[in-house]
């Protein structure tokens, strides 16, 4: 049955290799009375399966498989090479990683294999061909799952060769073009023979051990886009595998927000659906989980899994913090709002040893052989029987913006790789910032890659847009020119896509579309503040980075308004007229008052209302299908808070009723208004 057709999957990852065969039906009984209808199964089971190179032994899975389906429960399949077993190690110690220091790994720890190890390779075709001819057409198998959590680097041998190859392929086997785009007669890095070339490590090309600085910034830009490929390319040979035997099933892996080393957009491409595995901690902003819901969301412009999410306590966090009672249930429910068509967790029962032990799961340890019913396990039961009742066509709803808030992987890459303009640069945090200043607008926000749609935008966002190619020059001036409003800031635009800085003043090719360049950026100190004065008079503060802008036709939105810089009096945003649109150019970090200033200027330029209310701690959310729109209100606090009804024709579909004019909920607390479109 296709996914769109089943009830909410509502589950997650399930271990019984971990447990005595006698507890596992007992488990399935306890899972099944909290509404679980879904079991992940065989994540790193490897070593289970194969005792060596040749044999394999499925009974320990087909058991599981017949257990699950005798509880109606459909199965994630997963194909176990996310963790190697120790024998293969042994045999061929190339399938474990070379870090950045040279270290060659030994057998252990898991996501470690090496994408371009042959041995890998091989044996992990071999796997993935037998679960796959096993399991294709088992009717409780309603996804695969491949691998587990993609991503880390290798900078071995193996990958050294397949760099020379992948450079071979992107650059017309030419070796002088490589040259070329490296500029690299800097410092004698000039190549005169493919096997020159090395991975930019801490033994070779990076300048400061601990800080991953490479001497060459397009080498190293090449090698993050290669090895993002390499583990792309595992990914596509085991689902190639599993379509030979299974041509319907959707294939997926499990994604993890805004990962630096996968560049998510060219992965996006290749996979039937995006999943992702939602970890906040206690002290993560609403505004960043809702921005990496909606990253993973706008991957395929479509409704996402929630692959995994702990019920509680999440092992690796520094501070195993709980989860307050009906904080889950929010955080689900914002998952949901943001596009998720699952809900699902890591893990149904909590490991008794090893180092996820303290992870909560569903079945806790207090509750292992059915001696107390947990707080936890409760919250997930009612949670189960509230997502049952949610009807279908909520799941495959859409996500509708206008402001979309531009994220670029290369440009991450390529700022962070730079030592400068300060210690202080976090591309991520930058993305957050800006995304956070239209989420607080309470606006619905679409995350767009260069090469997304951006068709139904009428503001698009670019916050640190460092590397900026023809490409997305020419993509941003026809928005604009069309009637768009464009905003980038600091850091933009300074770098073509090999990390060749564009000449003449910044931001490079964007100094048409802005009307504006700029001399010089001044990194402020740490915890350090400037002044700046909007063009209303108002003071706000600016910090971070300062860029000395010289428009040469926009206007002038705000200037440095401080005796202790010398570029006191110069502008620090500005607003230009090109076509029918408008781009903006912030200069500096601007302090809470002054984005939110800038966001109305923004929504102003771009002919846009604010949300019905500014948030308030109650994050408001919408999704449509053809018939509907579901309004989320979901208080992401632990105070009861009160809002404006926002869909006041609608009814609340977690209690059946329309809600008041003013709408508080307690903390944590949830509705979801359906009203007709
Ligand atoms: C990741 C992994 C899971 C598990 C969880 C624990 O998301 O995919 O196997 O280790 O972390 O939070
Ligand atoms: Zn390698």
């Amino acid at each position: 049955m296709a996914l769109t057709e089943l009830p909410f999957l509502f589950g997650g990852d399930y271990n019984p290799e971990q447990w005595p065969e006698e507890t596992w039906e007992a488990d399935m009984k306890k899972l099944q009375a909290a509404h679980i209808n879904e079991l992940t199964l065989n994540v790193f089971s490897w070593s289970v399966i194969q005792a060596d190179e040749t044999s394999y032994d499925f009974s320990v899975l087909d058991k599981v498989i017949k257990l699950a389906a005798k509880y109606g429960m459909q199965i994630v399949l997963a194909t176990s090479t996310g963790a190697l077993p120790a024998w293969m190690v042994k045999k061929y110690p190339d399938v474990t990683r070379t870090d950045s220091d040279g270290r060659h790994a030994g057998y252990g720890m898991r996501h470690n294999a090496c994408p371009n190890s042959p041995h890998f390779q091989q044996l992990a075709a071999k796997l993935v061909e037998q679960i796959a001819t096993r399991y294709a057409g088992n009717p409780s198998v309603v996804c695969w799952h491949v691998s587990n959590e993609y991503g880390g680097l290798c900078y071995c041998d193996n990958c050294a060769k397949a760099f020379r190859e992948w450079l071979k392929a992107h650059y017309n086997n030419d070796l002088a073009a490589v040259n070329a785009a490296w500029n690299s007669n800097y410092w004698s890095h000039t190549f005169h023979a493919w096997d020159e070339i090395v991975p930019p490590t801490h033994l070779t090309d990076m300048i400061d051990a601990g800080s991953d600085k490479p001497v060459l910034g397009g080498a190293a830009l090449d090698y993050r886009r290669f090895q993002s490929d390499s583990l792309l390319a595992n990914f596509k040979m085991e689902k190639a595998i599993i379509r030979k035997f299974d041509q319907t099933t959707p294939i997926t892996t499990n994604l993890m927000a805004a990962q630096k080393d996968l560049d998510y957009y060219q992965w996006a491409k290749e996979m039937d659906l995006t999943s992702w595995d939602n970890y906040p901690s206690f002290d993560t902003p609403s505004s960043e989980t809702a921005m990496d819901h909606d990253l993973i969301y706008g991957l395929k412009q479509a409704p996402f899994m929630l692959m995994e999410q702990t019920p509680s306590q999440a092992n690796w966090q520094p501070y195993l913090a709980l989860k307050a009672p009906g904080e889950l249930r929010m955080q689900s429910y914002q998952a949901v709002a943001h596009g998720a068509r699952t809900v699902q967790f890591f893990q149904m029962k909590q490991s008794r040893n090893g180092v996820e032990k303290f992870h909560s799961a569903v079945i806790s340890h207090t509750d292992a052989g059915g001696e107390h019913e947990t707080r936890v396990y409760k919250e997930v039961q009612a949670l189960g029987k509230e997502l049952a009742a949610l009807p279908v066509d909520l799941r495959t709803s859409r996500r509708t913006a206008r402001v979309g808030v531009l994220f670029d992987y290369p440009s991450w890459w390529g700022v962070e790789f730079a030592t400068g303009p300060s210690r202080l640069m976090n591309y991520m945090q930058q993305v957050h910032t800006y995304y956070q200043m239209a989420y607080d607008a309470g606006l619905d926000i679409a995350v767009v890659g260069k090469d997304s749609d951006w068709s139904g935008l009428d503001l698009l966002i670019a916050p640190v847009m460092y590397i900026a190619d023809e490409a997305v020059t020419a993509k941003i001036k026809a928005f604009t020119k069309a009637g768009g409003t464009f905003l980038t800031t600091y850091m933009s635009g300074i770098v073509d896509e090999h990390d060749n800085v564009w000449l003449g003043g910044y931001p490079g090719t964007l100094r048409d579309v802005l009307g504006l360049w700029n001399e010089e950026w001044d990194a402020r100190p740490p915890k350090t503040t400037v002044g700046v004065k909007l063009a209303s008079g108002e003071q706000v503060r600016g910090t971070f980075v300062c860029e000395i802008i010289h428009p040469t036709g926009a206007k002038v939105l705000a200037t440095y308004d401080d005796p202790q810089l010398f570029y006191t009096g110069a502008p620090a945003v500005t607003e230009n007229v090109y076509g029918q649109g408008h781009a903006f150019y912030v200069g500096t970090q601007l302090d809470e008052a002054g984005l939110s200033a800038l966001m109305q200027q923004l929504l102003a330029a771009a002919g846009l209302q604010p949300g019905a209310q500014r948030f308030n701690g109650i994050e408001i959310t919408r999704r449509y299908s053809d018939t509907h729109q579901y309004t989320f209100l979901l208080n992401t606090t632990a105070q009861a808070l009160t809002v404006a009804n926002p869909a006041p024709t609608g009814e609340d579909l977690l209690t059946g009723y329309p809600l008041p004019e003013q709408v508080t909920l307690p903390g944590y607390g949830v509705a979801i208004l359906q009203s007709a479109r």
